[in-house]
């Protein structure tokens, strides 16, 4: 099928939605942290393990449309590998850098993983809670 340069999902959204990376969660993790947009319903929810200081591996699930879910496919696979405290780092820039284009109506769909994860690791390296549930998003 192939897509014309204005068409709202790119093959490649479209096949990370399809086909996420890391999808799915972990037992017994280091950190859980979940979130979601109560604009739109959907939910995210990361599992990690962390060695010595490190995300290890990490998983997502939850109920996001193609954008949200192909954001988070990727975000798992930049931070997948990363200390902790530059996985805190990650901007809005480099996500967009790996997604690639986003039309503006649909920017708050691509942040949804980005903000919650952020979340969930600053209340981590503050207070080593290791369960966030954050609630009541507005990217
Ligand atoms: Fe809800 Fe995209 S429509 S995150």
């Amino acid at each position: 099928m192939a897509f014309a340069k204005d068409d709202l999902y790119t093959d490649m959204i479209l096949e990370l939605f399809k086909n996420p990376n890391n999808h799915g969660k972990l037992e017994n993790p280091d950190l859980y942290v979940e979130g979601g947009n109560p604009l739109c319903g959907d939910q995210v929810s990361f599992t990690m393990k962390i060695e010595n200081g490190i995300i290890s591996d990490i998983r997502f699930y939850g109920s996001g449309c193609a954008i949200s879910t192909a954001a988070e496919s990727l975000l798992t696979e930049m931070v997948k590998g990363k200390k902790v405290e530059d996985a805190a780092k990650i901007s809005q820039k480099e996500l967009f850098a790996e997604l690639g284009d986003i039309i503006q109506t649909r920017i708050k769909c691509a942040l949804l993983g980005l903000v919650v994860l952020k979340k969930g690791i600053e209340e981590y390296k503050k207070s080593g809670v290791k369960r966030t549930s954050i609630r009541g998003i507005v990217v």
